[in-house]
Formats: C-alpha cells, structure tokens, sequence
C-alpha cells in the first residue's frame, strides 16, 4: 500500500493505472478507522481494480470548535488497517495541500441542507461539498463509496454529484453496528463507560419506532422517542425526524408508497452521536 501526501504525486499514480484501464474506486474517511469505514473498502476494494482511501480530518465541517479538537486521530493503526483490507493507496494530506487558500465556495443544498444535521451544524455540510469536491477533483474515482450512517451526508452528496456532473458512481453502504446495536463511530471512543453503556438505547429506540410505525401517529412516536431517550440520565435527544428517504422532506403522516427513514441525532454527555433506520422501504 502506498501512502500519499501530495495532490501531484496522487495524480501521478492514478493516471498510470487509468491508463492501464483500472477502474478506480475510492473511500474518503477522517481516519480513526472502525469496520463501519472498513466494510465500505472491502466493498470498494472487490469491486473496483484500484483502490483509494483518504483520511483527512476536514476542518471546514466542524461548526464545534471542541469537537474538531478532541477528534480521534490514529494515523498508523489507520494505515496498518487499511493495508489489511489490500487498500492501494492511502492520500493522507496536510491542511496546506488541502487548502492552499481559503475556500469560499458557498453550497446551495435548498430544503436538503437545513434541516436535521443542516440545521444543527450551522455551515457542516458547505465543508463537507468543500473537502469532498476537492477530494473528487484529486482522486477522479469511478466509484464512490459512503455510509448510510450519514444518512443525510449521503443525500448531500448524491445532489452534489448530480449538480456538478461529475462522472461518478455512489456506492451506499450499510450501517455497521456494535453487537449491542450501537452504531459505529469514531467518535464512540470518546464515550465515558457509563455513556457507552447507555448509547445502545438510541438504536432500540429507533428499533421500536419500526415496530410502531402503522400503530401510532407521528406525534405519537415522537413523543415516544424523547420519553425514551431521555429517560437516561446520560443522553438528551437534539432531534427525531422522520423523513422520505429520497427528497429528505418531512413526514407528518405515514402514507403508502412513500419511503420513510428515521433519522436521531442525540448528546451522551459532551458526544453528539446520529443514526437511522429505514422505516417503509
Ligand atoms: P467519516 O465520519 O470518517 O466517515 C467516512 C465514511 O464512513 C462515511 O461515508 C460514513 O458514512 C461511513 N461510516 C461511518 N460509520 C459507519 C458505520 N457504522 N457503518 C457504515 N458506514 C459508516 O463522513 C465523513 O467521514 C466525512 O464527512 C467525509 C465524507 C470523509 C468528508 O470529510
């Protein structure tokens, strides 16, 4: 596996092995890798003949000053599992390379980008299109590889790809949980003991929503969530919302043939976790 700091030397060996018709695939990632990330470069790495990951932690998108800081970095158990799963290379770049200059590119995502996690974190997803189009613009992949835990990321970046005519395939991949059903994420190591033990209730009660869903109105799951999740001491529910999976829009009532997902975003102590499930294919 080849570790990569520089746009220009990626460049380089990307258009070699495009040349030979390898079909490029690629994963970005911030690195403190899990087997959430690494089940989307097992997908990556059997289906595409070249394969690219990139670990970043991408300052634009944190609207939490603290957050960015405490972020988990592990640059070399990162790179060792990443060599494990036949990875090709590995773009790790400097803030320098990634932003010579300030970007003041602004993102119009409508509707898409304002609520739930748009709404919350003011300005994450125009740093999310900023890295992940100058990511795109770096690598050039065939095909893209990105988590149905960021439910909302995914959409964000479908819309993106669709505006800015890149020729790229999107790959979404299922999420990846603890046995408990906690869903990974590099941020679950930040959790105190007592939290971790809590956070598992955040999938159960998405878990009984989907048993809910025909029996009560929405109001009433709703008021269900936030009796549940906060009937811990340790977490304090930010927003439940139920969504149609493909336009983002609200739900107010349940309808057939309308797809719905819902969507959490929860606090277990100082640690923002989200997750979703699908409701109504
Ligand atoms: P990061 O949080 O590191 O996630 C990288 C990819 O891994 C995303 O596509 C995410 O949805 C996926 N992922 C994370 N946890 C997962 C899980 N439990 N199961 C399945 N997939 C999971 O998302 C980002 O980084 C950044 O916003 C990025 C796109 C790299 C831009 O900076």
């Amino acid at each position: 596996m080849n570790i990569i700091h520089d746009i220009a030397s990626l460049k380089e060996e990307l258009s070699i092995r495009r040349d030979k018709g390898s079909r490029i695939g690629f994963v970005p990632t911030m690195g403190a890798l899990h087997q959430g990330h690494l089940s989307l470069m097992h997908n990556c790495v059997t289906t595409c003949d070249f394969s690219v990951a990139s670990i970043y932690v991408n300052p634009t998108q944190f609207n939490d000053k603290n957050d960015f800081q405490r972020y988990p970095r592990n640059r070399d158990q990162d790179c060792e599992l990443l060599h494990r799963t036949h990875c090709d290379v590995v773009f790790i770049p400097s803030d320098e390379e990634m932003y010579p200059e300030p970007d003041q590119r602004i993102f119009d995502f409508g509707m898409m980008g304002e609520i739930m996690e748009g709404k919350h974190r003011p300005g994450h997803f125009n740093g999310v299109a900023q890295i992940v189009t100058r990511l795109f613009e770096a690598v050039e992949p065939d095909t893209v590889f990105f988590g149905q835990k960021d439910f909302q990321q995914l959409a964000i970046i479908r819309k993106l790809v669709a505006e800015m005519h890149y020729p790229i395939t999107i790959v979404a991949c299922p999420i990846i949980r603890e046995p408990d059903g906690l869903a990974m994420s590099s941020r679950n190591i930040l959790l105190t003991e007592e939290e971790r033990r809590a956070a598992p209730l955040i999938y159960q009660t998405l878990s009984e929503v989907k048993e809910l869903i025909g029996h009560k109105t929405v109001t009433k799951i709703e008021e269900h969530v936030k009796t549940r999740i906060n009937s811990s001491s340790c977490l304090r529910l930010e927003y439940f919302q139920m969504v149609n999976t493909n336009s983002l829009e609200s739900i107010n009532e349940i309808l057939p043939y309308i797809p719905v997902t819902a969507c959490i975003a929860v606090y277990a102590g100082k640690i923002r976790l989200i997750d979703n499930i699908e409701l109504i294919s």
